[in-house]
């Protein structure tokens, strides 16, 4: 299987808003398979079809120790985000080897569906709750670097800009925490 080619912010195309999915379809289920493989490739915990230039509601997640549950979500929709607020170390395979502290609700409940059409609520909390919030983000054009300073987006922008101009963004997802890239 071939690795889908994932854009790193600036890029304008991590900005459009992805379309519901209408087909339930055997292409739905080859986009999210080559979506599980580039997100274990690249050694992320979470990949949105948004930061592959897919612009349809699709994520993929894994945030297992083993890298042995695989989640998917197609068309997930947000029914409800608790009060009580967290703040993790998030990382985005679209701002390789960059991590800021975000804070967000705790827990999540969502209404997704499952290859044949069919909804699910799942409730999640912890990683995994900032792990779906991210995801959801990029659905909507949003990157984690949206809820940090805008001095420090500004440097982290600069930064990338660099690096690619270096040809040394590759080398930025060697980190050893690369666990929370999502
Ligand atoms: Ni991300």
């Amino acid at each position: 299987m071939k690795k889908l080619e994932v854009l790193h912010f600036p890029d304008p195309r991590l900005r459009k808003i992805a379309q519901p999915v209408k087909n339930f379809d055997k292409d739905l289920k080859n986009i999210i398979d080559r979506m599980f493989f580039t997100m274990y490739e690249e050694k992320g915990i979470g990949l949105a079809a948004t930061q592959v230039n897919i612009h349809k509601r699709i994520i993929v997640i894994d945030v297992s120790e083993k890298k042995n549950e695989k989640l998917y979500l197609i068309n997930p929709e947000i029914l409800s985000l608790s009060d009580d607020k967290d703040s993790m170390e998030e990382g985005c395979l679209s701002v390789p080897g960059f991590y800021e502290s975000v804070e967000r609700p705790k827990k999540i409940k969502i209404l997704t569906y499952d290859y044949d059409g069919k909804e699910i609520e799942l409730d999640a909390y912890g990683l995994l709750s900032t792990c779906i919030q991210h995801e959801i983000d990029h659905l909507n054009g949003k990157l984690f670097v949206d809820h940090i300073s805008s001095l420090k987006r500004s440097r982290i922008e600069t930064k990338i800009k660099k690096l690619k101009k270096d040809g040394l963004i590759a080398s930025r997802k060697e980190t050893p925490n690369y666990k929370s890239a999502v």
